[in-house]
């Protein structure tokens, strides 16, 4: 097979031009960073677990109707996505208290918010993605009043569908980050999610124990992040349950 283009290359993804004009091959890699990637490891199998739960995510919300870039899983490790232009802005909600939050406001990790909180950081590593009001976003031209309304109403519908799934399966889910891509279909515009929706862009804690499924393991050392993800896809049904364990080398191709 003729070696493919590599458009980007990312801390948990590489993106290679897909096969028809407008697609993307989005591969995830094994690699985990924290800490705007002070801290760096491989988690053997992180890739593959990642490559299953953003399919089922994304899956569910075009069922629901929130359009994502998500066309179809290739293989284990990649996925084939519609191009887009990312917004350069993370899209933050958050249902409960954790990370910069309670750290920047002094509130418990773990306090029930009052209603969902949606923050928006300007997308840069070497700024270290920070927080930026929708005045900032307005007066350098990164959205328009429209795309803000259209990305609020986006975030709390991924929102609602995130916290019921994960509910479902004993898990309350603390935060998340989504990026929004625009795409053109003729004249018209319209907002997609984008990237990836994983337990490394989210707040995972089981409801009865506490206990953290998402990359604070990786972040805070708090054991493998490998299990952590794996019960995350099992209680969802992504991984059979009688499977192979995610780190036999036969499983990742
Ligand atoms: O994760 P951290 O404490 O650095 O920042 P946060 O603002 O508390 O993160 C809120 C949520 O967004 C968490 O679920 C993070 O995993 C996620 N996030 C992300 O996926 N990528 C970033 N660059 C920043 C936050």
């Amino acid at each position: 097979m003729a070696r493919r283009k590599k458009i980007y290359e990312g801390k948990a993804k590489i993106l290679y031009e897909g096969p028809e004009p407008g697609t993307i091959v989005q591969y995830f890699k094994d690699d985990a960073t924290a800490f705007n990637a002070q801290k760096k490891d491989v988690i053997e199998g992180k890739g593959v677990l990642n490559n299953r739960l953003s399919e089922f995510f994304m899956t569910g919300l075009n069922q629901i109707g929130v359009p994502t870039h998500f066309i179809k899983r290739l293989n284990m490790r990649e996925q084939l996505v519609r191009q887009c232009e990312i917004i350069p802005l993370e899209v933050i909600v958050r249902n409960y208290a954790a990370g910069t939050m309670s750290k920047r406001l002094g509130i418990d990790e773990g306090t029930q918010l009052p209603r969902p909180i949606v923050e928006y950081c300007y997308k840069d590593d070497s700024l270290g993605d920070p927080l930026v009001t929708e005045e900032h976003i307005a007066a350098f031209g990164w959205a328009s009043q429209q795309d803000m309304e259209d990305i609020l109403s986006l975030a709390l519908r991924v929102n609602d569908f995130l916290s019921g799934i994960m509910m479902a399966v004993g898990i309350r889910l603390v935060d998340f980050k989504i990026e929004i891509g625009r795409v053109y279909d003729g004249d018209f515009q319209r907002l997609i999610i984008a990237d990836e929706i994983s337990p490394d862009s989210c707040r995972l804690w089981d409801i009865e124990t506490g206990q953290k499924l998402d990359k604070d393991v990786f972040r805070r050392d708090l054991g493998s992040l490998t299990d952590a993800y794996t019960e995350v896809a099992r209680r969802l049904g992504v991984l059979p349950k009688t499977s192979t364990p995610i780190t036999k080398p036969t499983l990742i191709n």
